[in-house]
């Protein structure tokens, strides 16, 4: 008995390794295009790559209990709304305008808009503008893993959102509700057209407003705190 199938020509194992290189190349560059690029509404910055719709309602549920809609929807707690969280809209009551001093500023639209909305900025912006309160317009997309300014990726001067938005609150929420509001944000909403103006600010871009004697330390100090106890 012979064994044909076994025998391989110099020119069939050249043929075989030139298509496995291939096939290996498509699978890099299949890799490479799902995990590269972060803003719009291609593969994203979240922890999963893409977002699902359990993270969706959970960003949902968040926001429409932690009173975001007080300034990103002139106070209307309603998902039907046609202009549902595009921020500042010119309305009597001066909802999302606000008087901080002598600057005035704006509760910016959160759609997916991508000129007058969050849609050009990456996930990984819009979760460090949640997580430690870092302008998306002026803050690069890195991962940060410092809170001094200059290490780890943190800015060594910078650029806070302005007042009265509350990121000392949602910088405690965890990387799970965070992400959550991000997937919400940016893949669970329409996109509406709304220019809001620009926040006024110091120079400083709210530096000496976020002290941690103004805002309370980050990360939290562990549980149980001075005036903690666990008493069931
Ligand atoms: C008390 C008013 C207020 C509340 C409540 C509030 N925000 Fe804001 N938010 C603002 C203001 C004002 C700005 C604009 C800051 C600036 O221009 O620098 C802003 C900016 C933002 C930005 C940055 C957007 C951009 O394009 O720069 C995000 C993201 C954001 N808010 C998300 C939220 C989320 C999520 C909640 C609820 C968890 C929330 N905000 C609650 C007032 C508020």
């Amino acid at each position: 008995m012979s064994y044909k199938g076994l025998d391989q020509s110099p020119k069939r194992i050249i043929f075989t390794s030139v298509i496995s290189t291939l096939i290996a190349a498509t699978m890099v560059i299949i890799l490479i295009s799902s995990y590269g690029c972060g803003g719009g509404n291609g593969p994203s910055n979240l922890p999963n790559g893409t977002p699902s719709m359990n993270q969706v309602l959970q960003g949902r549920a968040i926001l429409t209990s932690f009173g975001c809609v007080d300034c990103h929807n002139r106070g209307v707690n309603n998902p039907s709304d046609s202009n549902w969280l595009a921020g500042y809209i010119p309305n009597p009551t001066g909802a999302g305008k606000f008087q901080i001093g002598p600057f005035t500023t704006y509760a910016a639209n959160l759609t997916p808009d991508k000129t007058t909305g969050i849609g050009g900025y990456t996930d990984q912006q819009i979760y460090n503008a949640l997580r430690y309160g870092l302008d998306p317009a002026s803050t690069p997309s890195v991962v940060i893993t410092s809170t001094t300014p200059g290490q780890g990726n943190f800015p060594s001067t910078p650029h806070y959102l302005a007042p009265p938005m509350p990121w000392p609150s949602t910088r405690n929420m965890s990387d799970n509700d965070l992400w959550a509001i991000v997937a919400y944000l940016k893949y669970g909403i329409k996109p509406v057209s709304n220019s809001v103006p620009a926040s006024q600010g110091p120079p400083n871009f709210w530096a000496s407003s976020y002290t941690s004697s103004a805002i309370g330390p980050y990360p939290l100090p562990s549980y149980p705190a001075g005036n903690e106890q666990f008493t069931p």
